[in-house]
């Protein structure tokens, strides 16, 4: 009689084990910090630094952020190469359209995409995540991905819970 297959033997069964409780930590440390001492622009840093060291399929993470210009979102604390995407209208690239739209775009094959900036041919993905006060828009928390098609309900839940804590210290 052949056995039931063990646990962990399903393909993918692991990595989604893995990513559940990795992000359930992760989420728990970006909190911390967002919530810790420290200057906002230090603490979101800090959450950028996190989130690219430990998530492989992060591979820039930054944020952006509305200053004196109203309408334009201002490259502030990133981890990952640099961009030439310090100042982006809104609703120019799925950062400005995220803005625009007020809502979280997730891009999972950036070849499919027409309104976008390319920070580096490796991109392949792209999630946006609106920060807000009250309704006003005040940035936005910005993953890139060398990988297509990255991006689950999972890391959608994650970067929204941190959207919300860092959208506090703003
Ligand atoms: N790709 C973005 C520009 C910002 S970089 O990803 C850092 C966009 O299309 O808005």
């Amino acid at each position: 009689m052949r056995s039931s297959p063990a646990r962990g033997d399903q393909p993918g069964e692991n990595q989604v084990e893995d990513k559940g409780a990795l992000f359930g930590e992760l989420k728990n440390e970006a909190e911390r910090i967002l919530a810790g001492p420290g200057a906002a622009q230090q603490r979101l840093q800090a959450v950028c630094d996190l989130l690219c060291l430990r998530v492989g399929h992060y591979d820039w993470v930054g944020f952006y952020l509305v200053g004196s210009t109203e309408g334009v979102l201002e490259l502030g604390p990133f981890h990952g190469k640099p961009t030439d995407h310090v100042s982006i209208p809104f609703g120019k690239g799925v950062c400005g359209r995220a803005a625009a739209e007020r809502k979280t775009i997730i891009v999972q094959d950036v070849a499919g995409e027409t309104n976008y900036l390319s920070c580096s041919p490796d991109v392949r993905a792209e999630i946006v995540i609106p920060l807000f006060r009250r309704d006003e828009i005040i940035g936005e928390l910005d993953i890139d991905s060398h990988e297509i098609s990255p991006f689950t309900q999972e890391d959608r839940e994650l970067l929204e819970a941190i959207s919300r804590a860092a959208e506090k210290i703003l």
